[in-house]
Parts: C-alpha cells; sequence; structure tokens
C-alpha cells in the first residue's frame, strides 16, 4: 500500500487524521504506519464505528433469557464417555489450544502470564505445569497431542524463548505451534482512530474470541486439519488446576455430536465475574458478567439457590469442523472504555488519567449460539479451578497455590496418606505433584511408594 492508496481508504472511512503528522515521519516510520494501515479491517471499523453511535452499547441484547441445561454426571454415568474419550485421544484425535494472548494487567506481573512462576515447591511456571499435563496424557495415551498455544503481539517473542529455553517441558517441539492474534484499533468517541504517536496507531489484542481468525490466518486450521484432529480442547493460561483434554469431559462432548462444550462451575457469589449460561431465542448463549443487571444476578429460586447459577470457566472442546463454519459468522465486538495513551496536537504522546476511548474485543464464548448441539458439563470447583487473576486477595497466587495444594491433599488422603494440618485446618506442609507422575488420587495410589507418609513438604515428580 502507498500514501495515496493509504490516504484514500482512511479518509473514505473518516480516519483522515492518521497521516496528520506523515511529513514529519521518517522512511521506517512512515513503512510502519503504511502497514498498519494495510492490516487493518475497515469493515470491522464501519461496525465499531456504527456501535459508538449507538452509545457503545453491548452487542447483543439481553431479552427473555433462562438458565441453559446443565449435565451433572453420577459416578455410574462416566465410565461409557471415558471410554469414548480415551479411544479418541488414543486415535489421535484429540488437540489442544491454550489462549495466552491476554495482558494480564491485574496481575501486574512483568511478561507473560504463562511464565508466572507458581507452583508451590519447584516454582514450575503456569506454561509448565500444563505443558506436563500434555506430556502426561500423550503417555498415558502413547499418542500424540498437538499443543496450539495462542500469543499476541507483545509476549509472542517472550513465550516462544520460554518454550525454547525450557526444551518445550520435554514435548516434542513439532507438536508446539504457536500463532499470534490479531489487534484492534481503539476509539475516540467520535469514531476516530487512536494515534499513539505520530507516526503509530494504538493497537491491542482483540481479545480471545480472536482465536477464530487467528487460527485460520496462521495456518492453524490446515495444520489441524493435516493431523487428523477432530476435537480441540481450550482453556485459558490463568487456571492451574484445568484437567486439560479430560476425557470424560470429551467422551460427553463426543457421545452429544456437539459442535461446543463447555465445563460450568457454581459460582460462589452472585458478584463473580463469571458469565453464566443461559437460553434466550432458544439458542444457547453466555452472558458475560458485566452485562447482567443486579436483579438478574441476584434473582433466586423458591429452594435459595440463584437462579443463573453456573459460570463458565473458559474450558471448551470445539469440533474443529464448528471452527471452520464459525470463521464465516463472525463474532459480535464487545466495547471497553479505557485509559489509552494518545498523540496530541503537537504530536507528543499523552498518557491520560481517566479513561477517554473505547477498545473493542472479541469473546469466544459468542460462538455458543451458533452450536446447533452445544452441550454444558457441571464441575466441581475445588477440582479444577482457581485462576491467576490479581495480584492479591481473591484469585490471586496466593489463593490458586493453595487451591493445587488442597486438591493434592486430597489424592494423598484418598490414597491413605495422613496430611498434616494446623491447629486451625490448614496444610501444614507444601505439596505439589507433577502432572506425569499422577493426574489423579488413582494414578497416585498406583505409585505412590509402601507406607509412604507425609512428614514433611512433599514434592512428587516425574
Ligand atoms: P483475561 O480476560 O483474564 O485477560 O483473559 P488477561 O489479559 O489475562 O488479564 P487482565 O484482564 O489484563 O488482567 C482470559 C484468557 O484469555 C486470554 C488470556 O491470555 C487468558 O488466558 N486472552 C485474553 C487472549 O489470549 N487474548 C486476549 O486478547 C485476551
Amino acid at each position: 500500500m502507498n500514501y495515496s492508496e493509504a490516504k484514500s481508504i482512511l479518509e473514505k472511512h473518516g480516519q483522515g487524521h492518521v497521516l496528520k503528522f506523515w511529513d514529519t515521519l521518517d522512511a521506517v516510520q512512515q513503512a510502519g504506519l503504511l502497514s498498519q494501515v494495510e492490516a487493518l479491517d475497515f469493515k470491522t471499523i464501519t461496525a465499531i464505528q456504527a456501535l459508538l453511535k449507538d452509545g457503545g452499547e453491548p452487542a447483543v441484547p439481553l431479552g427473555a433469557m433462562k438458565p441453559a441445561p446443565v449435565v451433572s454426571l453420577q459416578a455410574s454415568q462416566i465410565s461409557e464417555p471415558r471410554a469414548l474419550g480415551e479411544a479418541a485421544l488414543k486415535a489421535g484425535q484429540v488437540g489442544v489450544i491454550l489462549v495466552a494472548g491476554g495482558q494480564g494487567t491485574r496481575l501486574g506481573y512483568d511478561g507473560p502470564k504463562g511464565t508466572y512462576r507458581l507452583a508451590p515447591i519447584t516454582q514450575a511456571s503456569l506454561f509448565e505445569i500444563h505443558a506436563r499435563k500434555i506430556l502426561a496424557l500423550e503417555r498415558q495415551f502413547q499418542a500424540a497431542i498437538p499443543f496450539y498455544i495462542m500469543t499476541s503481539e507483545g509476549n509472542d517473542a517472550d513465550t516462544r524463548k520460554f518454550f525454547a529455553q525450557n526444551n518445550c517441558f520435554g514435548l516434542n517441539p513439532d507438536r508446539v505451534k504457536f500463532f499470534v492474534q490479531g489487534t484492534l484499533p481503539a476509539f475516540h468517541p467520535d469514531g476516530r482512530m487512536v494515534l499513539e504517536s505520530p507516526g503509530k496507531l494504538f493497537a491491542a489484542p482483540d481479545g480471545h474470541g480472536g482465536i477464530l481468525s487467528a487460527l485460520d490466518r496462521r495456518g492453524m486450521l490446515a495444520d489441524m486439519k493435516g493431523r487428523g484432529l477432530t476435537t480441540l480442547f481450550y482453556f485459558q493460561v490463568d487456571n492451574p488446576l484445568v484437567d486439560i483434554a479430560d476425557p470424560v469431559f470429551v467422551g460427553v462432548h463426543l457421545q452429544r455430536r456437539a459442535d461446543m462444550s463447555l465445563k460450568v462451575c457454581a459460582k460462589c457469589n452472585p458478584d463473580e465475574g463469571l458469565g453464566v449460561t443461559v437460553v434466550r431465542d432458544g439458542r444457547t448463549s453466555v452472558v458475560e458478567y458485566t452485562e447482567l443487571t443486579r436483579e438478574q444476578k441476584n434473582e433466586r429460586l423458591a429452594d435459595g439457590e440463584l437462579l443463573f447459577k453456573f459460570g463458565s470457566v473458559a474450558i471448551h472442546i470445539f469440533s474443529r469442523e464448528f471452527l471452520i463454519r464459525e470463521l464465516s459468522a463472525g463474532l459480535p465486538l464487545h466495547p471497553a472504555h479505557k485509559k489509552v495513551p494518545y498523540c496530541d496536537d503537537q504530536g507528543k504522546t499523552v498518557k491520560p488519567d481517566k479513561p477517554n476511548a473505547t477498545k473493542f474485543e472479541k469473546f469466544i464464548f459468542d460462538a455458543l449460539p451458533d452450536a446447533k448441539e452445544a452441550l454444558i458439563l457441571a464441575f466441581a470447583r475445588e477440582d479444577e479451578f482457581a485462576p491467576v487473576k490479581n495480584a492479591e486477595g481473591q484469585d490471586s497466587p496466593a489463593t490458586s497455590r493453595e487451591a493445587m495444594m488442597e486438591k493434592f491433599a486430597r489424592w494423598l488422603v484418598a490414597c491413605g496418606v495422613k496430611v498434616p494440618r494446623d491447629s486451625e485446618g490448614r496444610l501444614a506442609v507444601k505439596i505439589e505433584i507433577d502432572p506425569v507422575y499422577a493426574h489423579d488420587a488413582a494414578s497416585l495410589a498406583a505409585r505412590l511408594p509402601k507406607g509412604f507418609q507425609a512428614s514433611g513438604d512433599v514434592l512428587l515428580k516425574g
């Protein structure tokens, strides 16, 4: 794209200001700005301008809705789906997708969130914890389980380097595939894109929903096809308890011939920041907690349970065919009013101290209403969900680490090991079990030496 092509398309979309400082830029800066303009998706920009005109309201109106049906499996109902899921894993039909492109603002950690050292004793990173679970599955099922990791422009290089420095944590590098998600500009209230500096448009990752187009653009859908994958397990980087490619979940998804499946757990309070699963206009959807009214969040049934009790924790399974179908559907855009650095009339970058512009993100769960068959499976929160979102307090490294150790403690107790606790019932020792050593109480029982005692910190590795 050259200058006059850029000028023409920008002016056509009311964005002529982007070239305001053109004559002051050097050749490298001019080339950088042109390539940013070339990469813009003007269809999306037009849609955003329309949204801003409407006051930036959520793209999907709430309408009348009721809770979506949730499947809870009894112990006696597990063996059949487990066998199905295990067969798919053994046949090499299951791949794993991790979204790790977020900026981790709330944690305030310098580096990709996946490199955060979380394990209680070895301080293994979140990436290592996840990778070792996949390695354990590959060994258990004697199968290849490709691992697709979505990064963003800001953390892609650091993420690749971290995996390379750690030899992919034992995984075959040919099966660890990184792909960068797209970006979206931010917008002033009048619909103009924010110029961050004279030669640069402000751009932020386009949300975890950006995965659909990124999978396609970066050749990952073709890679999945080439490897014969039919089923993709999807999760977020911040949850060390996630049961990756849980064979039972995979099995129920396959049994139901679902396009998309979700795991949900009971919210711990009405204001917990989880989206709820609903049916509206006959279609299953996830509604973000920010889009629920106070009344909707607090509505209770006669038995005192919350009406919208189940929250989605972003653990999904997709059929590969559905991902392809959904590509052309286009996910809605969700606005968020944020502090965005901008360039003033003199070309100086200003960091505002209050929100001044709107960023937009796509959410992957917005694909759900398009699923012809959707499955929602309930799970026990303490076993599978303890995210690292904040630096302190709820959903912090401290609470997540504690939840990991409590889970390992339950496995040890199930194996007949006495776990020491203090007078207030808190664990008196640290516990860490490498996923390759054991992935549940039964596999732990099979490996634990006879007469094992937890007299001090317990570290069971590899
Ligand atoms: P969060 O919504 O928790 O965002 O992402 P975050 O960026 O990690 O943290 P904050 O909100 O800035 O504090 C949930 C998951 O989605 C991924 C994140 O990496 C995380 O695994 N994500 C989020 C992306 O991959 N891309 C995005 O654009 C946004």
